[in-house]
């Protein structure tokens, strides 16, 4: 047998059989490289004579052909393989649950802040804001609280350096704000009445201990309209605290009190006792009179209606229309609802109390399915 007829009958046979991508290279060496036996061939058409080159010509050029072709034809397989084997390996589950529950969880103030604006836009409420930087004007003088009052006194703030000689006259001088009632101001000024917001946010004193800290949140409500009075802000209240503490036994006393930007001025008091929590810890649970055996009677939030002077400075007619505002802490409700009992807590960002006091992120307060999201 020639060499040649050799060749073509045990070539394809050999480089179908190789069964790495290493294997079959050196397959395609030994017959189309340099040195290979198929180049070997290819050059022994130059010595032949014209006659034998053209029988002989065409059987080495197939030979040729028929190793490329073979080898072609491996090297897709072998590829092909190979692929399937590493998708095959890099299978991803798409259906297998989580190992881990998501890390990050939302923060009990956000929550609280959440489920008020469901509970108030639910009463026909919107959500206003203001800067937290915010100028004496607003803080202060608008709200009733002229230079020397002494009740700017009892908000510890922030200033910030006078920079102009009589910025303090003007009421320029800027601050951070110790309360969200400058929203009041900056409301009414901006939409004129009729008005029903809530305005949630960050307030700042200078401050703390468990109970209080340097910053701190509150949400103020502010409603104004012809013929509003006393009687609307108590069953506000009472519809508001009722749903925030989903229990329908709140009661609220109200006290007569004073701040310069209302007049009434009332204190509103809830009736609590003392249980012991599922920590093991005994706390205050709300619900019940406060004259009731075992129930006594706590602070909760600062309202009263809307001071005359009040309205005249953000240029509405008191004689025309009259309101009511509320502020209270954001924080405290959540205390109150949630069972912390150091405030300071809140604002280290220790993911430990996070985790156990945050709430699942897909978790969002609505009135029908409950406005207490499940811990
Ligand atoms: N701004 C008052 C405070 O921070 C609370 C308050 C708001 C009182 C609105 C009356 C009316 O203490």
């Amino acid at each position: 047998m020639s060499e040649l007829e050799q060749l073509r009958d045990t070539a394809p046979a050999r480089i179908a059989a190789a069964d790495s991508a290493d294997a079959l290279e050196a397959l395609r060496v030994e017959y189309l490289g340099k040195q290979g036996s198929v180049s070997a061939l290819l050059k022994t058409l130059g010595k032949m004579t014209p006659e034998q080159r053209q029988e002989e010509g065409p059987k080495i050029q197939s030979l040729r052909a028929t190793v490329v072709d073979a080898i072609a034809e491996r090297k897709a397989a072998l590829d092909d393989a190979a692929l399937e084997q590493q998708l095959a390996s890099e299978t991803l589950d798409l259906s297998l649950p989580a190992l881990q529950r998501p890390r990050g969880s939302v923060h009990p103030v956000s929550q609280v802040m959440d489920e008020l604006a469901e509970i108030f836009a639910d009463m026909g409420f919107a959500v206003a804001t203001g800067p937290e930087i915010e100028d004496d004007w607003h803080n202060f003088t608008a709200l009733n609280m002229p230079e020397s009052h002494p009740a700017r006194a009892m908000h510890d703030t922030f200033y910030f350096p006078d920079e102009s000689a009589d910025g303090a006259q003007d009421g320029k001088r800027m601050l951070l704000r110790t309360h969200t009632s400058p929203v009041q101001v900056r409301t009414m000024m901006a939409e004129g009445a009729p008005i029903r917001i809530i305005a949630p946010g960050r307030v700042y004193r200078s401050d703390s201990d468990a109970t209080h800290t340097p910053m701190f949140h509150q949400v103020e409500g502010l409603v104004i309209d012809k013929n509003i009075h006393l009687g609307h802000l108590k069953w506000t209240l009472e519809t508001f605290l009722k749903a925030f503490f989903e229990r329908d036994d709140i009661v609220l006393r109200l006290r007569p009190s004073y701040f310069p930007f209302t007049e009434p001025s009332v204190e509103v008091d809830v009736g609590f006792a003392i249980e012991n929590g599922p920590d093991g810890k005994d706390r205050r649970v709300l619900g019940g009179s406060g004259d009731a055996p075992g129930h006594a009677w706590m602070e909760l939030l600062g309202s009263g209606m809307v001071n005359r002077r009040v309205l005249e400075m953000s240029g509405l007619d008191p004689d025309e229309y009259q309101g009511f505002a509320f502020g209270v802490g954001v924080d405290r409700l959540a205390m109150l609802k949630y069972g912390m009992d150091d405030l300071r807590a809140f604002f280290d960002g220790d993911h430990r109390w996070l985790d156990h006091y945050g709430f699942a992120s897909f978790d969002q307060p609505t009135l029908s399915a409950g406005v207490g999201a499940t811990a």
